[in-house]
């Protein structure tokens, strides 16, 4: 196998290619350093076939759309990324060929609720779910310890101890370490039952930069332009959820609300349709067209995505526009079709 660290940072992109074919796949490369890729890329003499977000990154723009659009990659991720434009949506145990390598992927959720691990021939990539000495936050963007713990515990120190394990990030030059050596040496995780690890990852205490949300919200909803102006942090908190079957009821009572969908037109009639009656309006298309929905304002809206990401930040921005009544669907469409209720396409 082909297989380099791209980087030489603290955040990290793995290429890995198959030497016979040379088919290649690119693991969490960043917008900034695209150009280096190509170059690489070419050098090598790859055909890029994959770029792999191992989960929704808040700390710098993911580079996977530009080298989507720019040499035709497919782009995958967990069923649960909140993006529009994946092309492949991934699950637990599913193999990804490149050419005559088999990534096997683990769906390790927690610092994220789309993390994955991708495990290949010696190695495995953990994202930022399991670091070298340490993990990765799960104090914000659906981050849940409990879970973090579960994915490392039951299945990644269900691997061979020996397995090399590369993390998407390192903050004190490590290039990586072994699943023995984590399980060993890991001052989070050694000796530390799941409690314990749930009261020391909600107490870390770690400041949430303006600067990351930004570069969350842009990899969420692929706007990379400024066309959508993101609502801050504390404005996000403040939305109102509600569950699939709460709406469900809702839909049903004497007095629906306005079911307003703001994914691209290819979701909406795509593989997990829409709620029946309900109206599009892509969030990039939001801001523009508030006129349309000013008859709304007093009344209930409630927003709905894919994953329940994207209709937080519209939420969000009706509610500043002075829409008084605005909820987000928890879940969005994948909820709403895990719970089988009625869809149209
Ligand atoms: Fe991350």
């Amino acid at each position: 196998m082909l297989f380099h660290e791209l980087n030489r940072g603290k955040c990290k992109t793995y290429l890995l290619a198959c030497p016979e074919t040379r088919k290649a796949a690119l693991i969490d490369p960043i917008k900034d350093k695209v150009d280096r890729y190509l170059a690489v890329l070419a050098y090598y003499g790859c055909q890029l076939d994959l770029v792999i977000d191992t989960h929704t990154h808040a700390d710098h723009r993911t580079g996977t759309w530009d080298l989507r659009d720019l040499l035709g990659a497919r782009v995958v991720m967990h069923r649960r990324a909140p993006a529009p434009h994946i092309d492949v949506h991934v699950d637990d145990g599913q193999q990804l060929p490149v050419g005559n390598l088999r990534i096997t992927v683990l769906y390790t959720p927690g610092h994220t609720p789309d993390s994955i691990s991708l495990c290949t021939e010696d190695r495995v990539f953990t994202g930022d779910t399991l670091l070298i000495r340490g993990t990765g936050r799960a104090d914000f963007a659906g981050g849940d310890p409990g879970a973090q713990y579960d994915s490392i515990t039951h299945k990644l120190f269900a691997l061979p101890d020996e397995t090399l394990v590369f993390p998407a990030h390192d903050y004190r030059g490590h290039t990586h370490s072994t699943i023995g050596e984590e399980k060993r040496l890991n001052p989070r995780l050694a000796g530390r039952a799941r409690e314990a690890y749930v009261e020391l990852m909600n107490n870390l205490g770690l400041p949430l930069p303006d600067k990351i949300q930004e570069a969350l919200q842009a990899n969420q909803s692929a706007i990379e332009d400024d066309s959508v102006p993101f609502p801050s942090l504390p404005q996000l908190s403040q939305v109102r959820q509600v569950t699939a079957a709460e709406l469900q009821a809702r839909i049903g009572s004497g007095a629906p609300p306005l079911l307003l969908d703001v994914r691209e037109p290819d979701e909406f009639q795509g593989e997990l349709g829409h709620i029946p009656r309900s109206v599009l309006v892509p969030l990039q298309e939001l801001s523009g067209r508030t006129a349309e929905l000013a008859p709304y304002k007093e009344q209930d809206v409630i927003v709905i995505c894919r994953a329940g990401v994207r209709s937080a930040t519209a939420a969000a921005i009706l509610t500043g526009l002075g829409f008084e009544h605005v909820s987000n669907l928890k879940g969005g469409m994948l909820d709403w079709n895990d719970a089988g209720l009625p869809v149209e396409r």
